[in-house]
């Protein structure tokens, strides 16, 4: 597919928004294969711990889970592999084996069959078959991350995040989970990521955000499966402090919006992190979470700043997804300057769908 360029490229047509075939077809398309965040090493601290989950709930649904075993992390489906039984119900931490609770199937906790009873005679039996089918599972920092199909590799995900906040410390994040936020949105998901991938709304959307913002600074770095747009801070804004050989040193940054394909932003803070996972409901619905992350030094927070932001987002997100339904409009140009992150996710929206709209 060739790729046209930003000024003169068209943004995605509307059908991608409206489509319900569309909608079904990026389940195979973008998000099975993609790389989605199942856990992390606080939920997961204790060995012999097992997490059931329900991977992109209301979406995929795929019921997995992520264990720690001998110290070490796996993911696997939670099927069991005799009759289809759901295997683990509620998480547990000290447990030996994983019993299906419908004829008794056991597990070890990486997955493996261990024992099956009434099952003596059965030839050629166990094999592989009837461990419980083994995903993926990688970790950076403090997150483990899955994938239901293969295709996508989690090194071109995230190594230009590592690299670059490499003058981080990770070990002084903490996971603040009362101040977790679930939004429900109603609105097609990718409505909701071109919002966030756009930095031109920002003066017209975001009066508390523009002032925060040097936005005569705002820039878009592009990478392979995901973006970076760098918040350098107006002045008085809080900023990072940097070591002299990085190359942001000087520069006064008060964020790093970095977004990930295909629906996870990890938002940078002098105060800590805010991870956003965008999941997909239906055509119009979209579940949002916000994961808070702060680091160790900060004894008071509030969300109020960001539950702020979100709120104007959502309300032009909302008048968008009404827009993206006349007649009248089909699609529009990009601002090659303030909407290259939108440009590339739309290019990689037509390349994995292999949809030229
Ligand atoms: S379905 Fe699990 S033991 Fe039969
Ligand atoms: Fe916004």
């Amino acid at each position: 597919m060739n790729k046209v360029p930003i000024n003169q490229a068209r943004t995605i047509h509307t059908a991608f928004y409206t489509d319900k075939n569309l909608l079904d077809e990026s389940k195979e398309k973008i998000f099975a294969p993609s790389w989605q965040l199942i856990s992390n090493t606080h939920e997961l601290e204790k060995d012999q711990t097992v997490i059931p989950l329900q991977l992109m709930n209301g979406f995929l649904n795929e019921p997995i889970v992520v264990s720690k075993y001998n110290n070490q992390a796996h993911c696997y489906s939670n099927i069991c592999t005799h009759r289809g039984m759901i295997v683990v119900n509620e998480k547990q931490t000290g447990v030996r084996q994983l019993t299906c609770p419908y004829h008794g199937r056991c597990f070890r906790l990486d997955g493996s069959f261990k024992s099956m009873p009434e099952f003596a005679n059965a030839e050629n039996f166990p094999t592989v078959d009837d461990d419980l089918h083994p995903l993926k599972i990688e970790k950076w920092k403090m997150f483990y991350f899955t994938q239901l199909t293969d295709g996508i590799d989690f090194n071109d995900l995230i190594k230009d995040m590592d690299k670059r906040l490499s003058f981080i410390d990770f070990d002084k994040l903490i996971r603040r989970p009362e101040h977790d936020n679930r939004f429900m949105v109603d609105a097609h998901w990718a409505l909701y990521v071109d919002n966030y991938l756009e930095g031109l709304h920002i003066p017209f959307v975001h009066k508390g955000l523009n002032d925060a913002l040097a936005m005569e600074q705002y820039k878009s770095e592009l990478y392979k499966l995901s973006n970076l747009q760098l918040g350098v801070g107006a002045s008085g804004s809080e900023q990072f402090d940097m070591p002299k050989d990085h190359p942001d040193y000087g520069k006064g940054v008060h964020a790093y919006y970095y977004w990930l394909w295909p629906n996870m932003m990890f938002n940078f803070y002098t105060w800590g992190l805010s991870v956003n996972i965008i999941n997909p409901i239906s055509i119009d619905k979209t579940e949002v979470i916000f994961q808070t992350w702060l680091f160790d030094h900060v004894a008071e927070w509030s969300d109020k700043d960001l539950v702020v932001t979100e709120m104007e987002d959502e309300t032009v997100v909302h008048s968008v997804q009404q827009g993206v339904r006349s007649r009248f409009y089909q699609s529009g140009r990009y601002s090659p300057t303030m909407e290259q992150g939108l440009y590339h996710f739309h290019n990689l929206i037509k390349e994995k769908m292999q949809y030229d709209g």
